[in-house]
């Protein structure tokens, strides 16, 4: 068995495959009781992430458990603002935390530490490549260069990032800047993913939904066409798919400018949009997570309606946005089955 059998990179190659492939976003989390007891052994998240054994054990725990046809990378998108020696934390019950970045500090930027601070990560990769089953296939990702920004500026997540929208026109010079900077290491860290054995990578742009259109081409666009530019001037045939959660209408644009592979889908996203985006190219998506913690027929009838109108063309189902720690297991276990068509 070759890398020619791995259902994901298939349908990221144009394929339309029946059933489609499934993975889910934050397969491995906390609703999962085995990821919650790795965690308590871990100490800190971060300890977690920058601990080969400990992150290539969770990578691989929802692949035996439910056999998804991709394993993502255990890490996150905030370990570029602490290899950017940003003071990153991650505090229970309050999420992130980092020190916010002034405009003086984004000039003085060190970006020499990042890849010599994400070899632990690096080395996951290879290591996931090495254990995981031929068939499945494994993904890198890193976070798109706005999202990044958003959680640097304000130093903590917020519910609409006014500080980083505010930020970009009181400084548009150093706030491009930032940008520049976090395309640059990010596609340098995707490119060593790729290298190590990701086989494609997702760039997560989970806050592009909140900027006016002007801004959307600024900060969400042009960075990831950049980047994917970057990454592909490097490595002709790497296979990258592209989120950017809420961006509704824009996506047509947001596909064709950025080039990536596949574009990645939110619930809100109605399914007949969804189809006309499926025309110019496979896309990933997008049942509402709400759904996989209801269960039953809502469960079901969300699936049924994505296989219906995107099950024809190139899909790779997973969710809109990812699993919450509320998730029952075994609502995962009903709705991988339903979509292979295994029964349940
Ligand atoms: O299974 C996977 O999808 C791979 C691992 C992964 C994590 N985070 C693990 C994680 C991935 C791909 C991410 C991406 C990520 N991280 C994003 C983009 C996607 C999205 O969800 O919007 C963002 C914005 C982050 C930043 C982040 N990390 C936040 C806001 C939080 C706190 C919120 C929360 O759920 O607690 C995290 C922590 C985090 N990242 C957890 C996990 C499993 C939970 C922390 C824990 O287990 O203690």
């Amino acid at each position: 068995m070759t890398a020619q059998s791995r259902k994901v990179l298939q349908v990221l190659n144009g394929e339309t495959l029946s059933p489609p492939p499934i993975w889910l976003m934050r397969q491995a989390g906390r609703y999962l009781p085995e990821y919650r007891q790795t965690r308590a052994k871990a100490g800190s998240f971060l300890d977690l992430c920058y601990s080969p054994d400990m992150a290539v054990e969770v990578t691989l725990q929802p692949i035996r458990r439910y056999g998804f046809d991709a394993a993502i990378l255990f890490s996150d998108i905030l370990v570029i603002p602490d290899a950017l020696k940003r003071n990153v934390r991650f505090e229970e019950g309050h999420g992130p935390r980092m020190d916010p970045i002034a405009v003086s500090e984004i000039a003085k930027l060190d970006v020499r530490p990042v890849s010599g601070h994400l070899q632990p990560v690096i080395e996951t990769v290879r290591r996931l490549r090495r254990e995981l089953p031929d068939e499945t296939t494994l993904l890198g990702f890193c976070g798109a260069p706005w999202t990044v920004a958003t959680y640097m500026i304000a130093g903590q997540g917020t519910p609409d990032q006014a500080p980083a929208r505010l930020f970009g026109y009181q400084h548009p010079e150093a706030f491009d800047r930032l940008l520049a900077v976090l395309a640059e290491v990010s596609a340098d860290y995707l490119v060593e993913q790729i290298d190590a054995g990701a086989d494609a990578v997702q760039i997560f742009d989970s806050w592009a939904g909140v900027l006016g259109e002007e801004e959307f081409r600024r900060y969400a666009v042009e960075p990831v066409r950049r980047m994917i530019d970057n990454v592909r001037a490097r490595r002709p045939h790497a296979k990258i798919i592209a989120f950017a959660k809420g961006a509704g209408i824009l996506l047509k644009d947001y596909r064709q400018a950025t080039n990536a592979d596949a574009i990645g889908l939110d619930w809100s996203v109605p399914l007949s949009f969804a189809a006309e985006l499926q025309k110019d190219g496979p896309v990933q998506g997008n049942l509402d997570p709400m759904r996989v913690v209801a269960g039953g027929q809502s469960l079901d009838d969300g699936i049924d309606a994505i296989l219906q109108t995107l099950g024809n063309g190139p899909l790779i189902f997973n969710l809109g946005h990812g699993i919450t720690p509320q998730a029952d297991p075994a609502h995962v276990s009903q709705l991988v089955a339903r979509v292979r068509g295994t029964g349940q």
